[in-house]
Protein backbone atom coordinates (compact mmCIF):
# COMPACT_ATOMS: atom_id res chain seq x y z
CA UNK A 1 0.00 0.00 0.00
CA UNK A 2 2.64 1.99 0.87
CA UNK A 3 4.67 1.50 -2.34
CA UNK A 4 1.24 2.29 -4.44
CA UNK A 5 0.78 5.29 -2.66
CA UNK A 6 4.37 6.61 -2.69
CA UNK A 7 3.66 5.49 -6.80
CA UNK A 8 1.19 8.12 -6.92
CA UNK A 9 2.53 10.84 -4.63
CA UNK A 10 5.58 11.12 -7.35
CA UNK A 11 3.49 11.09 -10.61
CA UNK A 12 1.46 13.93 -8.81
CA UNK A 13 4.64 16.16 -10.66
CA UNK A 14 3.92 15.55 -13.75
CA UNK A 15 0.11 16.42 -13.14
CA UNK A 16 -1.08 18.85 -15.88
CA UNK A 17 -3.68 20.78 -14.30
CA UNK A 18 -3.19 24.88 -15.84
CA UNK A 19 -6.99 25.37 -15.44
CA UNK A 20 -8.21 23.82 -12.02
CA UNK A 21 -4.83 23.74 -9.92
CA UNK A 22 -6.11 20.78 -8.91
CA UNK A 23 -2.94 18.08 -9.08
CA UNK A 24 -4.09 14.59 -8.98
CA UNK A 25 -1.75 11.64 -8.91
CA UNK A 26 -2.90 7.58 -9.51
CA UNK A 27 -1.43 4.28 -9.31
CA UNK A 28 -2.52 0.88 -10.71
CA UNK A 29 -1.18 -2.31 -8.65
CA UNK A 30 -1.72 -5.20 -11.24
CA UNK A 31 -1.96 -8.96 -10.34
CA UNK A 32 1.51 -9.69 -11.50
CA UNK A 33 2.89 -6.86 -8.88
CA UNK A 34 3.34 -3.85 -11.93
CA UNK A 35 2.17 -0.52 -10.67
CA UNK A 36 1.10 2.08 -13.82
CA UNK A 37 0.90 5.53 -12.56
CA UNK A 38 -1.04 8.89 -14.32
CA UNK A 39 -1.82 12.10 -13.68
CA UNK A 40 -4.84 14.47 -14.58
CA UNK A 41 -4.54 15.55 -17.88
CA UNK A 42 -6.37 19.10 -18.16
CA UNK A 43 -7.81 20.65 -21.74
CA UNK A 44 -8.58 24.22 -23.05
CA UNK A 45 -11.61 22.87 -23.66
CA UNK A 46 -12.47 21.72 -19.99
CA UNK A 47 -14.83 18.25 -20.63
CA UNK A 48 -11.60 17.20 -22.40
CA UNK A 49 -9.89 16.68 -19.28
CA UNK A 50 -9.19 12.74 -18.18
CA UNK A 51 -8.29 11.92 -14.52
CA UNK A 52 -5.54 10.68 -12.94
CA UNK A 53 -7.09 7.02 -12.18
CA UNK A 54 -8.12 7.04 -15.85
CA UNK A 55 -5.31 7.61 -17.45
CA UNK A 56 -3.55 4.98 -14.84
CA UNK A 57 -5.53 2.86 -15.55
CA UNK A 58 -5.62 3.05 -19.42
CA UNK A 59 -1.86 2.93 -19.13
CA UNK A 60 -2.44 -0.71 -17.58
CA UNK A 61 -4.89 -2.05 -20.08
CA UNK A 62 -2.62 -0.57 -22.94
CA UNK A 63 -0.04 -2.88 -21.75
CA UNK A 64 -1.95 -6.07 -21.61
CA UNK A 65 -2.25 -5.68 -18.44
CA UNK A 66 -6.18 -5.95 -16.96
CA UNK A 67 -5.68 -7.65 -13.47
CA UNK A 68 -6.76 -4.67 -11.88
CA UNK A 69 -6.30 -5.27 -7.71
CA UNK A 70 -5.49 -1.54 -6.42
CA UNK A 71 -5.71 1.86 -7.42
CA UNK A 72 -4.34 4.71 -4.97
CA UNK A 73 -5.28 8.10 -5.71
CA UNK A 74 -2.93 11.17 -4.11
CA UNK A 75 -4.32 14.78 -4.72
CA UNK A 76 -3.59 17.84 -3.39
CA UNK A 77 -6.06 18.74 -0.65
CA UNK A 78 -6.70 18.40 2.99
CA UNK A 79 -9.12 15.39 2.82
CA UNK A 80 -8.49 12.39 0.86
CA UNK A 81 -10.15 12.65 -2.70
CA UNK A 82 -12.43 9.73 -3.77
CA UNK A 83 -12.66 8.98 -7.58
CA UNK A 84 -15.35 10.48 -9.69
CA UNK A 85 -17.96 8.00 -10.72
CA UNK A 86 -16.76 8.01 -14.46
CA UNK A 87 -13.61 6.63 -13.21
CA UNK A 88 -15.18 4.15 -10.57
CA UNK A 89 -17.20 2.83 -13.64
CA UNK A 90 -13.69 2.55 -15.70
CA UNK A 91 -11.97 0.36 -12.94
CA UNK A 92 -15.41 -1.66 -12.15
CA UNK A 93 -14.90 -2.75 -15.45
CA UNK A 94 -11.89 -4.49 -15.00
CA UNK A 95 -12.57 -5.53 -10.78
CA UNK A 96 -15.59 -4.64 -9.72
CA UNK A 97 -13.93 -5.39 -6.16
CA UNK A 98 -10.67 -3.49 -6.73
CA UNK A 99 -8.92 -1.74 -3.45
CA UNK A 100 -9.32 2.15 -3.45
CA UNK A 101 -6.66 3.69 -1.48
CA UNK A 102 -7.17 7.87 -1.26
CA UNK A 103 -4.42 9.67 0.58
CA UNK A 104 -3.04 13.49 0.59
CA UNK A 105 -0.35 14.51 -0.63
CA UNK A 106 1.53 14.64 2.70
CA UNK A 107 0.97 11.55 3.33
CA UNK A 108 -1.28 12.35 6.96
CA UNK A 109 -4.87 11.12 5.64
CA UNK A 110 -5.38 7.64 3.80
CA UNK A 111 -8.62 6.12 4.01
CA UNK A 112 -9.17 2.74 1.72
CA UNK A 113 -12.27 1.62 0.74
CA UNK A 114 -14.00 -1.15 -1.94
CA UNK A 115 -14.96 -0.22 -5.09
CA UNK A 116 -18.08 -2.09 -4.53
CA UNK A 117 -19.12 0.35 -1.84
CA UNK A 118 -18.40 3.64 -4.14
CA UNK A 119 -19.65 1.93 -7.02
CA UNK A 120 -22.43 -0.94 -5.91
CA UNK A 121 -24.00 -0.99 -8.97
CA UNK A 122 -22.02 -0.73 -12.44
CA UNK A 123 -23.06 -1.09 -16.10
CA UNK A 124 -21.80 -4.53 -16.90
CA UNK A 125 -21.04 -5.61 -20.29
CA UNK A 126 -23.08 -8.29 -20.17
CA UNK A 127 -26.32 -6.16 -20.85
CA UNK A 128 -25.07 -5.49 -24.46
CA UNK A 129 -24.86 -9.38 -25.09
CA UNK A 130 -28.00 -10.23 -26.76
N1 LIG B 1 -9.61 14.74 -10.88
C1 LIG B 1 -8.88 13.59 -10.94
O1 LIG B 1 -7.89 13.49 -11.68
N2 LIG B 1 -9.26 12.56 -10.16
C2 LIG B 1 -10.25 12.62 -9.23
O2 LIG B 1 -10.49 11.64 -8.52
C3 LIG B 1 -11.04 13.85 -9.07
C4 LIG B 1 -10.81 14.90 -10.09
C5 LIG B 1 -9.13 15.91 -11.67
C6 LIG B 1 -9.92 16.29 -12.87
C7 LIG B 1 -9.57 17.75 -13.02
O3 LIG B 1 -8.35 17.87 -13.72
C8 LIG B 1 -9.34 18.22 -11.60
O4 LIG B 1 -9.13 17.04 -10.84
C9 LIG B 1 -10.47 19.01 -11.00
O5 LIG B 1 -11.68 18.36 -11.15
Amino acid sequence: MERLIEAAREALKNAYAPYSKFRVGAAVLTRSGKIYTGVNVENASFGLTVCAERVAVFKAVSEGDKEIEAVAVVAESDEPVAPCGACRQVIAEFNPNATIIMATADGRRVVTANLKDLLPSPFRGDALKP
